[in-house]
């Protein structure tokens, strides 16, 4: 499973892409807004730090501006994926930009029938919100189950990217179900890590060794 992280903050992007965590990045306007920066001297920032694809999120919610944002934000650097939203606009875009070589991640994904739309329009990553469904009473985790069955059913390549991740338990639910990227918060990827047997059992290891008296190196 690929991992990206869903921040504009280039402190947090920094400091995972140096632990060697980060495939790709994913932002949208709420985030951009969040840093305070200009999404083209945020994203640009962005793209230095990190290899793999960083999404860059189009305002506009018509076909002919959407491109024209769009081939502003494909100048920023190689590695931009144009992010467009699930609309009949949007796929249209999606399709005209993955004619024209571009990397596109269609968001805003609610339902199977979109994500089937969206690998129909010939996007690269599809953008299904767990939370934002979880929040409404129903279980998110089911819409990449879905998806991941339809587009094996016609082996479409579009990737699912499960996005408006939450918890841990999220990252493993998608895992397990075989999503192929994971879109998380700074704070949940860190916490990945995290385990209470692993912190207790290495405090054990370190008391014992100190013990020894001795050093490696
Ligand atoms: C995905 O690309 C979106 O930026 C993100 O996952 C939305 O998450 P949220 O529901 O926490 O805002």
């Amino acid at each position: 499973m690929k991992f990206f992280v869903d921040t504009a903050d280039v402190k947090e992007i920094r400091e995972l892409n140096d632990l060697g965590l980060l495939d790709g990045v994913t932002t949208n306007p709420s985030l951009i807004l969040k840093s305070g920066g200009s999404i083209i001297e945020v994203t640009k920032e962005i793209c230095s730090i990190v290899n793999g694809p960083v999404s860059a999120e189009v305002a506009a919610t018509e076909y002919e501006q959407m491109m024209k944002e769009a081939a502003v934000l494909s100048r920023i650097a190689d590695n931009i994926c144009i992010k467009v939203p699930l609309t009949l606009d949007g796929l249209k875009a999606c399709k005209a930009l993955r004619s024209d070589g571009h990397l596109v991640n269609v968001t805003l994904c609610f339902s199977a029938n979109q994500a089937l739309l969206a690998a129909k329009a010939g996007a690269t990553f599809i953008s299904p919100f767990i939370g934002r469904i979880d929040d409404t009473g129903i279980n998110g985790m089911e819409l990449i189950s879905e998806i991941r069955t339809i587009y094996d059913n016609y082996d479409y390549q579009t990737q699912i990217l499960a996005a408006s991740i939450r918890t841990v338990n999220h990252v493993k639910e998608a895992a397990l179900i075989g999503a192929d990227v994971a879109t998380v918060p700074p704070a949940t990827l860190k916490a990945l890590v995290k385990h209470p047997l692993t912190d207790k059992g290495l405090e054990t290891f370190l008391a014992d060794w100190k013990k020894t008296g001795q050093s490696i190196a």
